[in-house]
């Protein structure tokens, strides 16, 4: 009888726990969708049917009238914004009161996650600094050499598909060209994700974001009790692949620059050394700085975030494109008159100069990524208390922001028939005001991509090498309209790759 009276007294405790929040948004008079218990309003995703950015674009097309709605991610209050006035608030503006992602709940969870993408505040900002200079476009020149070469064993592999006149799934392709390339340019190491099938960079891209069913019971637990996080260690099966890649890497360069300007040359210049940053978290009259050393685990972590979203980002929405461009063979004819035309100019040999020339080439990945962006979603959390003034909404620290990309590109109201492929948007005389202000491929503000040229000159490379020597078709197995993996949840990728014909171009 005891027994099930404790029993009964967990149960209870449990579900008032459970429910605690859900009336966040009703007591605000704000419009949200009913939540369920563990779940909230997110059941579909812990269940692995749909992504979360696919939960945000149903969100966004069910309030067409709203300007923001109430959503619960498990017991977390969210909330989906659908106002580009006030999106520019959140990212740009009042940036100080959104300057976290809301991923790490602890702070003290496994290595790995300590990196610029994952954590939040002073940290965060101290890194930021420390890494913009492997930014710029200095640095990127620097490197393109190293993408030129990718882009040469990418169109032998493809060439090698083609004789075998069987479909080629894009994605997988485009996956091994920037793994190949993060390797080299990021990390001094010869991949050869591009030849060899049983490269072990390759193996640990699949691995990285490989979604069990153990970690999304793990996600679950993780909202329901924040807490947890810290026994619940997510990326625990990748963290000794990553920890043990970086510590040949350093061993073998003997803990100093080697003078090949990567981003491992470059951290290493700083590492056991102090950062410095004026604090984020705590504000004053007089500006606060803190100080932290750049230790090895730390080291690693941003070595990871640079190969994950390096490859992953690059990869979705070069091929995404390639699947566009076989079912528009117009826009196609286009662009490789554009790539034959600039090339021709500069002795048929790709380089920075070159890629950078290939206007029509960049709309028409702009148009790819507008269709299909890399991320579908923005995050961003509530770091203090904040009032949004035009709808008269004060919400609490701790609170999700979801900024739904995809649904924003692809909303009737700000781009005419939306679901055509259409590059001439990206022309200066159609890319107005408007469209920039709901247009994030790349994000917005301060925590926008640090890597977004990298990105794009990457990504246009490899396009240009493709489609210089390639034309891409459906094939047979080729589905119109693919579905998005439903365990996509930060960059979006496709259900079963995307296989096309590539014929080779009959040179004149
Ligand atoms: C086509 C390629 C890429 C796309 C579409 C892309 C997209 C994005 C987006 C949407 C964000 C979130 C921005 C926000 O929340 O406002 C982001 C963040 C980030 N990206 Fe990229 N990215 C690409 C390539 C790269 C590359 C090549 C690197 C580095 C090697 C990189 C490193 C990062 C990092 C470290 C962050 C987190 C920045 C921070 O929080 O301060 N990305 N990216």
């Amino acid at each position: 009888m005891i027994v099930l009276i404790v029993i009964a007294l967990c149960i209870l405790i449990l579900y008032f726990y459970n429910i605690r929040t859900f009336t966040y948004w009703k007591v605000r008079g704000v419009k949200y969708v009913k939540p369920v218990l563990f779940f909230g309003t997110y059941t579909d995703m812990y269940l692995q049917k749909k992504s979360r950015s696919q939960i945000a674009e149903e969100t966004y097309r069910k309030f067409p009238n709203e300007k923001v709605v109430g959503v619960f991610k498990s017991t977390i209050p969210e909330l989906v914004i659908r106002d580009s006035n006030l999106i520019k608030r959140i990212l740009i503006n009042d940036f100080p009161s959104f300057y976290s992602r809301g991923l790490n709940h602890t702070n003290d969870v496994e290595i790995i996650r300590k990196h610029l993408f994952a954590i939040d505040g002073d940290l965060w900002r101290m890194l930021r600094q420390r890494m913009t200079p492997a930014f710029t476009s200095g640095k990127l020149k620097a490197m393109f050499p190293l993408i030129v070469e990718r882009c040469e064993k990418l169109q032998s592999r493809t060439l090698s598909a083609v004789t075998s006149s069987h479909a080629l799934d894009a994605r997988e392709l485009m996956a091994r060209y920037t793994t190949d390339f993060i390797g080299a340019c990021g990390f001094g190491v010869d991949s050869d994700s591009l030849n060899d099938e049983n490269s072990a960079f390759r193996k640990l891209g699949v691995k990285i974001f490989n979604i069990s069913l153990r970690d999304s019971i793990v996600l679950v637990i993780r909202d329901v009790f924040p807490y947890s996080e810290k026994y619940l260690k997510l990326l625990k099966r990748i963290e000794p692949d990553i920890l043990l890649l970086v510590k040949n890497i350093l061993t073998e360069r003997n803990y100093k620059p080697c003078g090949r300007n990567d981003f491992i040359d470059l951290m290493l210049e700083y590492l056991n050394k102090p950062m410095e940053a004026e604090s984020i978290e705590k504000v004053g009259e007089n500006p606060i700085h803190v100080k932290m050393i750049l230790n090895e685990g730390l080291f690693a972590a941003q070595v990871f975030v640079f190969f994950v979203a390096g490859f992953e980002t690059s990869a979705s929405s070069t091929s995404y494109t390639l699947h566009l461009l076989a079912f528009y063979p117009e826009v196609q004819k286009r662009v490789q008159a554009d790539i034959d035309r600039i090339l021709a100019k500069h002795d048929n040999k790709l380089s920075y100069e070159a890629v950078k020339e290939m206007t029509y080439l960049e709309w028409t990945f702009k148009e790819g990524l507008r269709m299909f962006p890399s991320l579908g979603f923005l995050m961003r959390r509530s770091t203090r208390k904040y009032k949004f003034e035009d709808i008269n909404l004060d919400i609490d620290k701790g609170v999700n922001i979801v900024i739904p990309v995809q649904a924003l590109h692809m909303d009737a109201k700000y781009w005419d028939d939306p679901d055509e492929f259409r590059p001439e948007r990206f022309h200066p005389e159609n890319f107005g005001a408007t469209q920039k202000m709901v247009y994030f491929p790349f994000g917005e503000g301060p925590r926008n991509c640090i890597g977004s040229r990298l990105g794009l000159m990457q990504s246009m490379a490899g396009l240009a090498a493709i489609l210089s020597k390639f034309t891409v078709e459906p094939a047979p197995e080729t589905v119109r309209y693919p579905q998005i993996s439903p365990k996509s949840n930060i960059i979006q990728s496709i259900t079963g790759g995307l296989p096309l014909m590539f014929r080779e171009r009959k040179q004149v």
